[in-house]
């Protein structure tokens, strides 16, 4: 059996301790505060950010009802006619996400990022019956010029193969979309990431809009630019960066989504603030049962939150030369668990979450953070109703095979995402007492 919360307690009791967390001196609201780093403690500048301030262009700054942080309890729901906007600043090829309920039903928050005449929706065998007639509606409502062809997908990660691409390929062309066509993704991060690099590839490139409909998607995966598929030999081998023209966030989505996939989607939420958001963990615990319950402004502030906080990772390091990579707290022991215990046995969140409760147990082992710390991510992981151990099955061995073969090995040293310091901060780094990845292995799993 993997060990017990108690048990990694006592474990973690007997570890050297860090001063209580105090706030950053940048963590005034509105402030950043980038911090200077010890060469060879940390490979990289971490921009710490208790609340964001992103460049938003024009009319698109920060706005509306939902904006504020809605407290445990709240009942308050958004106005379905304002919404959110985060910018994306990526220069020229800078985009909005657009971030409220009732977006769906407003045509021209999707139809001012088509280009063309013609557009291809891609989506799947679960998601159509629910969206697609709506998402067709908006896109032309008002607007008889606009064609609209749809392909649905098979539904699940075993499908993001070749093969399915090859399916949104035949309809496009058989469809004779032409370069200044528009695909539109609808769908969760598996459509998202299909849909985004058929568009990358297809005619060299045509645009395309993100209808991110799971909360992962809408925290993370239609953020960015990273589209791919799956090879038989691993998990997204094949893709292109290539972002969208805009990512439009409808948060009614999220009402007919499995709660299983609600809580995944929360444990990339709990991993930006524990990432460089402190004050948004803070807003966690104490809103994690409205978010359960879906409260629509709960649900809307919590998105926009994460968007913004991948939004500026993303703006500064593109292409993840290092930065970036802090996006992956948890995901090299979260893709261990994935790839040992096999694909669809857990979602990519719950194995996440259980990767971050053995980082930060890392963290703590190696004295670099507070034991409080420690006890508040296991707690919040609970109540989203997230794993906090690998499932028994998972070996030390098995770890060390899957964790060998990580994308952040880098000449042979494993580089990984760390906690430092108080809430809020971490390190991307491959300087770290070896034993303590050992004890910590040793310490989740039962041989
Ligand atoms: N590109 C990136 O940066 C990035 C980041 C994280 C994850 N990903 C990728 O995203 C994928 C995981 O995404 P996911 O968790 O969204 O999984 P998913 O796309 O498989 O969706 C989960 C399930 O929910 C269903 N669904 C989607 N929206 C629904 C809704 N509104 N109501 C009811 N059911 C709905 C889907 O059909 C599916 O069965 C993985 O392939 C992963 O590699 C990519
Ligand atoms: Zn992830």
């Amino acid at each position: 059996m993997a060990v017990s919360t108690s048990s990694i307690h006592s474990t973690l009791r007997s570890s050297p301790k860090l001063p209580a967390a105090t706030r950053l001196p940048g963590s005034v609201s509105g402030h950043r505060a980038v911090l200077s780093l010890r060469r060879g403690d940390l490979d990289l500048p971490i921009l710490a950010s208790s609340s964001i301030s992103l460049r938003s262009a024009g009319n698109r700054s920060r706005i509306s009802a939902i904006a504020s942080p809605v407290t445990e309890g709240t009942t308050r729901t958004a106005d379905s006619k304002v919404s959110t906007i985060v910018e994306v600043d990526l220069g020229n090829r800078s985009y909005p996400i657009y971030i409220g309920s009732g977006l769906l039903d407003e045509p021209d928050l999707l139809q001012r990022h088509v280009h063309g005449k013609r557009v291809l929706v891609v989506t799947n065998t679960t998601i159509a019956p629910l969206y697609l007639d709506k998402v067709i509606k908006a896109l032309t409502h008002g607007n008889s010029k606009i064609s609209v062809e749809s392909v649905i997908l098979p539904d699940g990660e075993a499908y993001k193969n070749m093969e399915t691409l090859m399916k949104v390929f035949d309809k496009a062309i058989e469809s004779r979309m032409d370069r200044r066509c528009t695909f539109v993704a609808l769908g969760g991060g598996v459509i998202g990431d299909m849909c985004g690099f058929a568009a990358a590839a297809f005619l060299r490139g045509v645009n395309f809009i993100q209808i991110p409909t799971t909360l992962m998607a809408q925290v993370d995966s239609s953020v960015g630019g990273k589209t791919g598929i799956n090879h038989p030999l691993g998990k997204n081998l094949i893709g292109a960066f290539f972002q969208p023209q805009s990512v439009l966030i409808d948060t009614d989505t999220l009402n007919t989504l499995p709660e299983r996939e609600l809580a995944s989607g929360l444990g990339e939420v709990v991993k930006y603030g524990l990432i460089r958001d402190a004050e948004f963990f803070e807003w966690q615990e104490k809103n994690m049962q409205a978010l359960l319950a879906r409260d629509p402004s709960a649900l809307a502030y919590a998105i926009k939150r994460s968007c913004e906080n991948k939004a500026e990772v993303v703006a500064l390091d593109e292409k993840e030369s290092g930065l970036r990579a802090t996006l992956n707290l948890g995901h090299t022991f979260g893709h261990a668990i994935e790839t040992g215990f096999g694909y669809g046995q857990w979602l990519h969140g719950e194995a996440v979450a259980a990767g971050m409760v053995m980082a930060v147990d890392m963290s703590h082992r190696l004295g670099w953070i507070d034991d409080t710390i420690v006890k508040r991510v296991l707690n919040i992981l609970q109540q989203a109703k997230l794993p906090t151990a690998p499932p028994e099955m998972m070996t030390v061995e098995k770890f060390k095979t899957a964790m060998a073969v990580d994308k952040k090995v880098a000449d042979g040293l494993l580089r990984l995402i760390l906690l430092k310091g108080p809430l809020g901060n971490c390190v991307f780094t491959g300087n770290y007492d070896r034993k303590a990845l050992d004890d910590t292995l040793h310490a989740f799993c039962k041989s």
